[in-house]
């Protein structure tokens, strides 16, 4: 071999040893990004649930979802505290079934009544002879029983009228949906969603609505209960006794259920005055409560020579006198509302 020949070799094999070298680095460089690129992705995933999690002591926002852990109990969730409870009152945790509890719960179609069954009394088993009442069965909640006994008292001491006759009182979720169906099948549907509420959504599941009607026992004729001539003193009156004409024709559009002069419902007092004296059917006076938080100015009522202050609170946010006498209705919706009769 020449020399020229020999220096040729030696740049070869320098050449092959540089791009064996070149090759082996490529493939480190390479395996070390891998491992780069493979360690971010596990850091972050660990990263992700601590942005979730809420410090204690710090509010979650009012949309944010409880964080629940598979397999672990849901958080429970904690009442949030009203700042600078005032001397004389003091901040009381009610559960969520108590929103359905109360004389000024809220139902139409909007807004459904839970399946729970209230307590209830027969009206036949507590009413004297004032008036009449369809069946053995027939039930409402006790305090709508002893004003129904009142008003009716009343309404038969006044015009010598007995024969109104109470033919709906509570009525179950079955009750309702045959009602409704019965009358999409005989009326229509129209009809039906004029005079009938959705099942769920009837006040009659409350035991705090009863509907009029008229029987004459010696004919054994039923005449409706139209609220006008004779009858009219009892619509007049209702709100003495707590009731409302709950179905105004002037508030149907607000209502969703035509005029019903025979369904009355139980709000107590002074509701039914306030309701009275402002215009507001049920709905517009829950709304108007509102405007009357226990933070701001309360509403105050004079009603039968009794002073009231009223109030209302969000659900979770009820604040009461530290001492003496109130009553809290939930209102089904978002709140409470509360009432303090005043020496
Ligand atoms: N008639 C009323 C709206 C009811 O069905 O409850
Ligand atoms: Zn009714």
């Amino acid at each position: 071999m020449t020399s020229q020949q020999q220096k040729r070799r030696n740049v070869r094999r320098r050449i092959f040893y540089l791009k064996r070298a070149a090759a082996l680095g490529t493939v480190i460089l390479l395996t070390g990004i891998l491992a780069l690129l493979l360690l971010s992705c596990m850091a972050d995933k660990s990263t992700e649930p601590a942005a979730q999690k809420t410090q204690a002591g710090q509010p979650r926002p009012a949309n944010a979802a409880m964080p629940v852990s598979r397999g672990e109990a849901p958080a429970a969730p904690t009442v949030p505290t009203v700042q600078n409870v005032p001397d004389g009152w003091k901040q009381i945790d009610l559960s969520e079934s108590a929103l359905r509890e109360g004389t000024l719960v809220l139902v139409n179609n909007q807004i459904a009544f839970d399946d729970s069954i209230p307590e209830t009394v027969t009206v036949y088993d507590q009413k004297d002879g004032s008036y009449l009442v369809k069946d053995i069965y027939l039930s409402v909640t006790q305090e709508t029983m002893d004003a129904l006994n009142e008003w009716m008292d009343a309404f038969a001491a006044e015009t010598g009228i007995r024969d109104v006759n109470i033919v709906a009182g509570w009525r179950s979720f079955q009750d309702q949906t045959g009602l409704y169906e019965n009358a999409v099948s005989n009326r229509g549907q129209a009809y039906a969603d004029a005079y009938i509420a959705l099942p769920g959504h009837s006040e009659h599941h409350t035991g705090l609505a009863v509907d009029l009607d008229t029987y004459d026992v010696e004919s054994g004729a039923s005449g409706g209960f139209d609220g006008e001539e004779d009858y009219a003193w009892a619509v007049e009156h209702a709100w003495e006794f707590g009731f409302i004409q709950r179905y105004p024709e002037a508030k149907s559009e607000i209502t969703g259920i035509n005029f019903e002069s025979w369904h009355f419902r139980y709000v107590g007092l002074p509701h039914a005055y306030v309701m009275r004296s402002e215009n507001l059917c049920l709905e517009e006076y829950i709304d108007y409560l509102r405007g009357y938080p226990f933070s701001g100015r309360h509403l105050n009522v004079t009603c039968f020579d009794n002073n009231y202050e009223i109030y209302f609170c969000p659900k979770d946010q009820v604040v009461v006198p530290s001492s003496g006498d109130y009553r809290v209705s939930g209102n089904n919706v978002d709140g409470f509302i509360v009432v303090i009769e005043l020496p």
